[in-house]
């Protein structure tokens, strides 16, 4: 990638982007944003544009680094740069491609895991064709699946989702991880949408997946007899399991206290080597547009309140793709 020559334009301006180059830093012209709430303002100094404003650059003279943290946006803001005659990768990339090198990086090192290039594309293309949204982002997944395919390897135990909406991440894990389908996989979710928002939590996102359909998600997963569902808030669904042993748990349900319910759940049924990710952790300590998305702030809280009286888990932060992975010692 060389884009010394040309203006650097970033194409979003959420968590996507501010994840993103915290752990990739780069020096932005501008910004673009599809939200019209947010155009007109500044972010880290730089103006905020609308879309129309690349149809006054002149040929070569942009590099646009697209951060839509959905896969299906990126492919139609993709469509709208074609249009402008930009091309891929001479034009503009997605930041999945920058997410790439600072998380394979951060597994070499921290965890000898050595990262698969060819199965982001996998990825990408399943998040892309998937019937449902995949809110853990193509990168999310990809990082997940890394660490799925260690612990299938190396640990025994169940795999478990706490935050499974749509079951976007858990498809997409089944259809590129073959092996996956040989270990009992739990969804849990109410499927329904948030039990209570509490005071640590955005009060703006109390409605979010609401406009689930049960049915629909258990239908995805037929031709995978390992998955089983558990349905209902989290601190119904616990109390009916019989003990288990896990190697590797997903939480992504947003909240404060049910993340404290998963870890305190979880915490002690994983086994030495196995792990808990856990999505939205980290959230940016900048000042945001007026208008921009509420950040998930409770989660950073639950996992701090969790891990600061033991010392059995050692930690790493993804700002990438704002997980935070617990491994067991
Ligand atoms: C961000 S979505 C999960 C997205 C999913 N991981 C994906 O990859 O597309 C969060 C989910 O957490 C669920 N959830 C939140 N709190 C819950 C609770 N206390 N009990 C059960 N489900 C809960 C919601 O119903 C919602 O479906």
């Amino acid at each position: 990638m060389n884009f010394d020559s040309k203006k650097l334009v970033g194409y979003g301006t959420g968590i996507t982007m501010l994840g993103t180059i915290e752990a990739f830093p780069l020096d932005f012209n501008y910004f673009i944003d599809d939200n019209e709430g947010v155009v007109g303002q500044q972010i880290m100094e730089r103006p905020i544009y609308p879309s129309s404003k690349l149809l006054e650059e002149k040929p070569n003279a942009v590099f646009i680094v697209v951060f839509a943290s959905n896969y299906k946006s990126t492919l139609k803001i993709f469509e709208k740069l074609i249009q402008l005659d930009l091309r891929k990768g001479e034009d503009f990339i997605d930041c999945f491609e920058l997410q790439y090198l600072t998380i394979a990086e951060k597994l070499e090192r921290e965890m000898s895991i050595s990262s698969d290039y060819k199965l982001l594309n996998t990825i990408k293309t399943a998040t892309g064709n998937a019937p449902v949204p995949n809110l853990s982002t193509p990168t999310g997944t990809w990082l997940y699946s890394h660490l799925l395919r260690q612990a299938l390897r190396e640990i025994d135990g169940d795999i478990a989702e706490c935050g499974v909406y749509f079951g976007g991440n858990a498809l997409i894990t089944h259809q590129s991880l073959p092996e996956v389908s040989e270990r009992r996989y739990h969804l849990f979710d109410s499927f329904e949408g948030f039990e209570n928002i509490s005071a640590n939590d955005p009060k703006s996102r109390g409605g979010d997946f609401q406009d689930n359909d049960f049915e629909f998600v258990k239908s995805l997963f037929k031709s995978f007899p390992n998955v089983v569902f558990h349905k209902g808030y989290f601190n119904e669904t616990f109390e009916e399991m019989q003990p288990r042993d896990y190697a590797l748990v997903y939480i992504d349900c947003d909240l404060y206290e049910p993340t404290i319910e998963c870890l305190d759940y979880f915490g002690e049924k994983v086994l030495p080597g196995g792990m808990i990710l856990i999505h939205d952790y980290w959230f940016p300590n900048i000042e945001r547009p007026k208008g921009s998305k509420s950040h998930f702030e409770g989660i950073q809280k639950a996992v701090k309140e969790y891990t600061e009286h033991r010392n059995d888990f050692d930690i790493l932060v993804f700002p990438e793709t704002t997980h935070c992975l617990l491994i067991k010692k």
